[in-house]
């Protein structure tokens, strides 16, 4: 098992580009099992989770490939197995957005039910009061969910909205299930993220007929088929805003491409906030830090708002504000494994239920730490950029699965950081 060691503290200068988005790409691959025939995406980032979707499409009968080009081809000429194993599911949670699209298309899906995981609880119920109104009929069996429509869905007006908001992948399941829906859906409290925004565009460049795109009523006109689609993702906004968070961390200046600031608004705020300045140029944005680090508040909610994934690394960044500052968190109230392991860099925290007051301190001290979920392990990264001393961060797998290469990104740009082998388990 990996782990990086990263010598600190660094101050982060030059150019740096964003990938393709992952939670856009994840929901865009499934998309492409509605339509018959070779799908090909461009800017779908070369990350764990996407091997591991691709094996799950794969196991399904649909061979997936990697082009010269970059590009992803996904041909779903044939569906012989509309099964997602537990196998997969318990390895990404993600791989639940085939319901939709494999009930859509061929009448009957199973997939495992995904369980617990670093970030809290995390329900599908959502997703499966959505799909039952488009008229699935669904039961449990052995830990997995088994959805049948053996007469086809009916268009619905569906509330998707939960006791924490709207749903991300809740919204990309139902949509897509309805894109083959007979009549009209309304889904209202959709989620309105860019990735969802995307994959709706995805959907209406294979034919589709998705209206109030990036709004929170999405209006969904069924057709019988759709064809397949030559589709380019979106940028990833949460590896920008690590990347943003990272530079004003280590007092930097970095100009950071295919950068979508539209698409941060409430990030970009935050960090003006902090005294940082972001300028927005062509398709990028400079991020330079300001003479000092001013404390600020923050409470994630569903977009426009302050997003959950850039959470940890914006802790981290608070971290060594010149003052008190609170993060609250109001999408995953327990996704909070970061504050111990930053703790131990000698951040000054202390949770309280679903909040964390942050007392900035002058500096971070390096220190063994622990990769516990994908953007806790990013906020350990951007930590060991400004800390003193050698940063060890273990289980880095964890970054793997939603940063490509970060290591050697982060370095051309002035960072220290090797991988090694080993580390503890
Ligand atoms: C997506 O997860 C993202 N994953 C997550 O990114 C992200 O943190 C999350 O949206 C919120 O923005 C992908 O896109 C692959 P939700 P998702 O359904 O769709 C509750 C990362 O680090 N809820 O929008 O699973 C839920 O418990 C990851 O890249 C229900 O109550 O999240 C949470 O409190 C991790 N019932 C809230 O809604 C449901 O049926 C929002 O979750 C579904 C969700």
């Amino acid at each position: 098992m990996d782990v990086f060691q990263i010598e600190g503290p660094v101050r982060l200068r030059g150019h740096v580009d964003v990938n393709g988005s992952k939670n856009a790409s994840l929901p865009i691959m499934a998309a492409t099992l509605l339509a018959p025939g070779r799908s090909t995406l461009i800017g779908v980032p070369v990350l764990a989770d996407i091997s591991v979707f691709k094996k799950l499409i794969e196991q399904l009968g649909c061979p997936v490939e990697r082009q010269e080009d970059g590009a992803l081809a996904i041909d779903a000429t044939k569906i012989d197995n509309p099964v997602g194993p537990y196998d997969i599911v318990r390895q990404m949670r993600a791989s639940v957005c085939i319901l939709g699209p494999l009930l859509a298309r061929c009448g009957r899906v199973e997939v495992s039910m995904p369980g617990g995981c670093a970030i809290g609880d995390r329900p599908i119920d959502l997703h499966l009061l959505g799909l039952r109104q488009l008229g699935a009929q669904i039961h449990l069996k052995a830990g997995y969910v088994i959805a049948e429509a053996p007469q086809g869905l009916k268009g619905a007006s569906i509330f998707l909205g939960g006791p924490f908001g709207s749903t991300v992948l809740g919204t990309a399941n139902v949509m897509m299930a309805a894109v083959l829906a007979k009549g009209r859906t309304i889904i209202e409290s959709a989620a309105c993220e860019p990735e969802v925004a995307d994959l709706a565009h995805c959907l209406n460049a294979m034919g589709a007929r998705v209206s109030g795109i990036g709004s929170p009523r999405l209006t969904i006109d069924g057709i019988s088929h759709l064809h397949p689609v030559q589709y380019r993702v979106i940028p990833d906004r949460i590896e920008a805003g690590t990347f943003m968070a990272a530079a004003a961390m280590t007092g930097g200046e970095v100009h950071i491409g295919h950068c979508r600031t539209d698409d941060m608004m409430a990030v970009v705020d935050r960090l003006r906030n902090i005294g940082v300045t972001v300028e927005t140029n062509g398709d990028g944005c400079t991020v330079a830090a300001g003479e000092r680090l001013v404390p600020a508040d923050i409470t994630t909610q569903p977009y426009p708002g302050f997003p959950t994934d850039l959470q940890a690394q914006f802790m981290a960044l608070l971290a060594m504000a010149d003052g008190n500052s609170v993060v609250v968190e109001k999408i995953f109230p327990d996704r909070f494994m970061h504050v111990a392991e930053l703790t131990r860099m000698a951040a000054n925290l202390r949770k309280e239920g679903s909040a964390v007051l942050v007392a900035g301190v002058k500096r971070l001290i390096a220190a063994p730490v622990m990769a516990s979920d994908l953007r806790a392990s990013a906020a350990l990264v951007i930590a060991g950029l400004a800390a003193e001393g050698t940063t060890t961060v273990n289980r880095v797998y964890h970054i793997d699965r939603g940063y490509e290469r970060i290591e050697e990104r982060l370095n051309r740009i002035g960072a220290k950081i090797t991988r090694e082998e080993g580390g503890t388990v």
